[in-house]
This record gives C-alpha cells, sequence and structure tokens, in this order.
C-alpha cells in the first residue's frame, strides 16, 4: 500500500510530486477536478465521475488531445497504490505559463492526481449544518478548481461548531453545502434543488435518485428556503466523500426529531449495499 501521485502520466511517491509554480492551476484556479473513492479495491462510480469531468472540460473550453490517456493514467495510478479503500482526487489544469490572463492555443494541460487511503471522519450520529450565504459564481455546475468561497464557508461553519455549510443564496433558497449536495425529505418526497447553473450536479446525489425509485419515494425538484428546509421531517448530506450523512441540526435547531431520520437511514443502507455488490 503507497499514496502515489501522477503528473501527467508518470507515476510517483505522493510527497514527491511536483507541479510547475506557474501552473495557471494555481495562478488561476485555471482547471477542473474529480473526486472518487474506491472500495474493495475498485473505483466506484467512476464512468459517471469521467462523464460529468468531461462535461467540465468542454465547458471551460480545455480539450486535451490525450483524453483517454488520462483515464487510463487513472486506473492504472490507482491499481499500483494497492490501496483498498481510497480517495483518489484528480484535475486536469490549462497548463504552465508565465501569468497571463489569457492562455495560448498551444499551452498543454496538466494532469495532477493524488491516491490516499481513505480517511474516515468518524460521522456517526449525524451532523450538524450552518447556514452561510452562497457568495460563488454563477457556474457552479462546473468542478471547478476555484473553490475559495466554499472553503471560507465551510471554515465560517467549522467555527461556529457545525461540519458543513449550508449555502443559501439571494433569494434565501437552499443551494448546497460547500462539498456536498443537500436535500430534504417531506413526507415521502424526497426534494431537491434544480438541476441548474447553480448547484454541481452530484453523482452521489444521481444514486439517491435510482434509490428513491426503488423504496418507492417521490423525487422532486424545487427550491426550499432556509426556513422550508429547516421544518423539513428530514434533510441529509450527499457527497462522494461522506456518502449519505443526515443532518441533525440547522443552525442549532433540530431537524425532525434531531436525530437522523429513518429514511434517511433507509437511504445510506441501500447506498451502501449498492457498493458492496459493485452496482455503480
Ligand atoms: C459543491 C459541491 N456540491 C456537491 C458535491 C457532491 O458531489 P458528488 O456527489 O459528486 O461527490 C460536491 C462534492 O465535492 C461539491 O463540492
Amino acid at each position: 500500500m503507497r499514496e502515489l501521485a501522477n503528473v501527467n502520466g508518470t507515476i510517483c511517491a505522493l510527497e514527491d510530486a511536483v507541479i510547475p509554480a506557474e501552473d495557471r492551476g494555481c495562478l488561476f484556479g485555471d482547471g477542473v477536478y474529480e473526486v472518487v473513492r474506491a472500495y474493495q479495491g475498485r473505483l466506484w462510480g467512476l464512468h459517471r465521475h469521467w462523464r460529468r469531468f468531461q462535461r467540465s472540460l468542454r465547458e471551460i473550453d480545455l480539450q486535451p488531445s490525450n483524453l483517454e490517456d488520462i483515464r487510463g493514467w487513472i486506473e492504472q495510478t490507482y491499481r499500483a497504490s494497492q490501496i483498498p479503500n481510497a480517495t483518489v482526487y484528480f484535475h486536469l489544469t490549462r497548463g504552465a505559463s508565465p501569468r497571463n490572463h489569457s492562455w495560448s492555443e498551444a499551452l498543454e494541460p496538466s494532469f495532477f492526481m493524488s491516491v490516499r487511503p481513505f480517511a474516515d471522519r468518524g460521522i456517526v450520529a449525524g451532523i450538524r449544518v450552518q447556514s452561510v450565504p452562497d457568495l460563488r459564481w454563477r457556474r457552479c455546475d462546473i468542478k471547478s478548481l476555484n473553490l475559495l468561497p466554499n472553503v471560507l464557508a465551510k471554515q465560517q461553519a467549522r467555527k461556529l461548531g457545525a461540519y458543513e455549510a449550508l449555502l443559501v443564496d439571494t433569494q434565501g433558497n437552499v443551494t448546497e453545502g460547500s462539498s456536498s449536495a443537500a436535500l430534504a425529505i417531506l413526507d415521502r418526497t424526497i426534494v431537491a434543488p434544480p438541476q441548474t447553473a447553480a448547484i454541481l450536479p452530484s453523482i452521489t446525489r444521481e444514486y439517491v435518485e435510482e434509490i428513491a425509485l426503488e423504496l418507492k419515494l417521490i423525487f422532486q425538484e424545487r427550491w426550499l428556503s432556509l426556513a422550508q428546509f429547516r421544518s423539513a421531517g428530514e434533510a441529509f448530506l450527499a457527497g462522494t466523500s461522506d456518502e449519505i450523512t443526515g443532518i441533525t441540526h440547522v443552525d442549532g435547531q433540530a431537524v425532525g426529531t434531531g436525530e437522523v431520520g429513518p429514511w434517511t437511514r433507509e437511504i445510506r443502507k441501500v447506498y451502501r449495499q449498492r457498493i458492496e455488490q459493485g452496482k455503480d
């Protein structure tokens, strides 16, 4: 088992990975990324992450000529790490060049990837979230490296004793978490925000939509105000890293009974079963 990196097709120990200081990813956040989990030696949902990655690339007009090689590097590097339960991060930036906002079409994109053992954050009995204004740009559907508003929101939530920030737009509606999708359950209906450019198309949310069908729950897209979200019977976060995580409190106020709700537990259980069965 070794923590590995891959820089432009070359595998190395993670601590030895080197990236040019003038990479546009560092200077401008000019690139897109994905985070994938591996369970029991298998990359979970890679085809879905790959589809979203390709979409993000198109949306920022970054079209590498070696996309299929990159897909191969991801699989090879993960296999070489021999880490059964891993977090796999990868990004592609527009490349390295002297700082200039506009870019040359001749630039070679830069790939970076890391494989580390999954670090369990020990969430057992659900989490508290803190509402924070959503200060992000108008293309949150792109999984861009520009994460400053997300980072600041999460830190603000942590300072106030919450695990995650619940982002609220200028209309007063809940968009998502700083690194997770936010969903509520009202009666037998899972309510998720409309899949617009205001939120990331979450892969875990895709699974939740499929699981809703299995459990005969309704999956509905509509905006919820912060007050509506808070007063839902149940609420949860969905994301690659923390999977399905029940929300017990919003801004210190209990959601439902103040414990992880029964449907949330059921959805989490079915999600974990799918992982065990490799049904991605
Ligand atoms: C802003 C944001 N929303 C939602 C998600 C959840 O997406 P996924 O389920 O694909 O991990 C993430 C994950 O990183 C995120 O950063």
